[in-house]
């Protein structure tokens, strides 16, 4: 057992109950904080305690970080859909800026010496370039990936003001499940491609649109660095290592595979996977999509020993679609 506990919050969600396992797994003692909106307590694994509370909770957050023996915050609760951040972007900057500068504060409070935070490529927004490096501009186009900057923001003026270090890790395009069935994406109305394709392969839904057949691609579809959440929820276990080893740095870093894959590649994917055939709608762009959104990785495999172990565009589609069918029998 580790030395000290890893407060996750919006470990009931997707990723998060992910890096729980993790942690859990890495020997790390694990207190979830979630308020259940989107998360569900079941996803939450029984080695972790669970709290439910908003983040921007301070009482309960720390006397949590104080009766647990918090040394770290591994921070996933907010809102994620793109076009709702859009039509409502006080949602975002609540749920995400708000709620994170509580979240900070009380870290700062507390004395948790480290805070890794679930940032998003959407912080560069149409990439000039692709494979996209950290250095690249951040243009964010949608108020969630502005939402999700400016805490990042926050978080470089607090490490450089107060002893607690920090690694923002920009995720690429998350998909998969837990290879040994322990958790998946769960929340109803799902966006994203992969997701979205195991519900047609499920039978809920009856097909796929593809948005787009323009794009400066090889097939014309959109082109994405598809990456399996459990290497994503790995790396943040070995980044708060490098945090625990380095405390005078803080980091960072893209979270990709370094490639990408077309719509109609996954799509392709889904069907040999499951052999027989997703039907297709060919449709229209959907507002703000670049072409190509890719991972220069370059400097994730340079400062931490992570390394993809399922880095396979199938074997991403079969977890997936493993934890959809286990959905499905649930009801
Ligand atoms: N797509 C379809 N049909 C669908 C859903 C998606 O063709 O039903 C296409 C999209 O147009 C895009 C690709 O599949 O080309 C991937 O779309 P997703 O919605 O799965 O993911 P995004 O790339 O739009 O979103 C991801 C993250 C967001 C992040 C965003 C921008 O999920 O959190 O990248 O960086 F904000």
């Amino acid at each position: 057992m580790r030395d000290g506990t890893v407060l996750v919050t919006g470990g009931a969600g997707y990723i998060g109950s992910h890096a729980v396992l993790a942690l859990l797994d890495a020997g790390w003692k694990v207190v979830v904080v979630d308020n259940l909106v989107t998360g569900f307590d079941w996803a939450v694994d029984k080695r972790a305690k669970l709290v439910v509370a908003n983040i921007e909770d301070e009482a309960t957050v720390r006397r949590t970080m104080r009766d647990e023996g918090v040394i770290a915050v591994m921070h996933f609760a907010g809102s994620v859909v793109v076009p709702e951040s859009v039509s409502d972007p006080l949602k975002y900057y609540r749920n995400n800026t708000v709620a994170s500068r509580a979240l900070i504060e009380s870290a700062v409070a507390c004395g948790v010496k480290h805070f890794i935070f679930s940032s998003t490529a959407a912080t560069y927004g149409i990439p000039e370039q692709v494979p996209v490096s950290e250095e690249s501009p951040k243009q964010p186009i949608n108020p969630y990936g502005m939402s999700k900057l400016m805490t990042e923001i926050m978080l470089k003026d607090v490490a450089a003001a107060h002893p607690i270090n920090y690694c923002a890790l920009r995720y690429f395009n998350v998909a998969g499940a837990d290879p040994q069935g322990r958790s998946g994406q769960s929340t109803a109305g799902a966006t994203h491609l992969i997701k979205i394709a195991a519900e047609a392969a499920t039978g809920k839904r009856a097909a796929v649109s593809v948005f787009g057949t323009d794009f400066a691609t090889a097939d014309g579809t959109g082109v994405r660095d598809y990456i399996h959440v459990t290497d994503l929820a790995a790396a943040h276990v070995d980044a708060l290592d490098l945090l625990i080893a380095r405390p005078e740095e803080s980091h960072t870093m893209n979270c990709g595979y370094g490639r990408g894959f077309s719509v109609l590649q996954v799509l392709d994917a889904v069907d040999r996977v499951t052999n027989r055939t997703i039907e297709r709608k060919l449709e229209g762009r959907r507002a703000g999509d670049p072409d190509a959104l890719v991972a220069d990785n370059s400097r994730i495999l340079a400062t931490l020993p992570w390394r993809p172990k399922h880095d396979d565009l199938e074997t991403i589609v079969k977890d997936a679609l493993a934890w959809e069918r286990k959905l499905a029998e649930r009801g």
